[in-house]
């Protein structure tokens, strides 16, 4: 039975600009008149948010591949319970920045755990919720890290946890995301994320408005 609302979430490694890509794509459906909601992961709730320090602090280098995979998971069956579904149920449309795909992007293939252990995961945490349509930011990791780099000298913390990992580790995740984009070029829209930020947002709203009207959410004229 299709759902009320709509999910689509957004995707890329550290770096690909999607926050800024999020922010304008919530802020131009909720202009066009769709009830929309923002999710974050990981956090997203006061629970989520806990585990999301705990994923992030830099001092926590003695993490297991396992443990941060299962934390994971822990703030995204929460995110899942307490804000996702009821949104979808109640007709909206979420947006969400990152999902499974992270997961099997970044622990799957980044920390070679593999797609199945993520997959196995996915169903006991979230059952069949898997995204209408995914949007992945991609960029060369390189050009990527740079910007991450940029973002450092403004701020006082430093890099958090994932961000400090070596430029090896985001070659592996975005092998993780383009083998995703191979196996589902339906659901996971591979979006252009080097130019200019409305160069970008161009791109986005190209792969997400088609996909918008298909369901009947926006005239086709948007
Ligand atoms: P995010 O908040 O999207 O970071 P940013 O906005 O700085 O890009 O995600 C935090 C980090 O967690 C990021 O490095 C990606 C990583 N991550 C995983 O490794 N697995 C996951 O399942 C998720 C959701 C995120």
């Amino acid at each position: 039975m299709p759902r009320a609302g709509y999910f689509i979430s957004v995707e890329g490694i550290d770096g690909c600009g999607k926050t800024t890509q999020i922010r304008l794509l919530v802020e131009r459906l909720a202009a066009m008149g769709l009830p929309t909601l923002l999710a974050q992961e990981p956090g997203g709730t006061a629970i989520g948010r806990r585990i999301r320090s705990v994923l992030l602090d830099a001092r926590n280098h003695g993490i297991e591949p396992m443990t941060e995979l299962l934390l994971f998971f822990a703030s995204r069956a929460q995110n899942v319970a307490e804000v996702i579904r009821p949104a979808l149920d109640a007709g909206q449309v979420v947006v969400c920045d990152r999902f499974t795909d992270a997961s099997v992007a970044y622990q799957g293939y980044g920390r070679g755990l593999g797609s199945a252990a993520v997959q196995q995961l996915s169903e006991v945490a979230c059952g069949d919720l898997q995204p209408d349509l995914t949007l992945w930011l991609d960029i060369e990791p390189a050009a990527a890290l740079a910007r991450v780099g940029e973002r450092e000298s403004g701020r006082s913390a430093g890099r958090d946890r994932m961000e400090s990992e070596a430029l090896e580790f985001f070659l592996r995740v975005r092998d993780g995301y383009a083998q995703m984009h191979a196996d589902q070029p339906q659901r996971i829209r591979r979006v252009v994320a080097e130019g200019s930020v409305s160069e970008v947002f161009g791109r986005v709203l190209a792969a997400a408005l088609p996909a918008l009207s298909e369901r009947g959410l926006v005239a086709r004229s948007d």
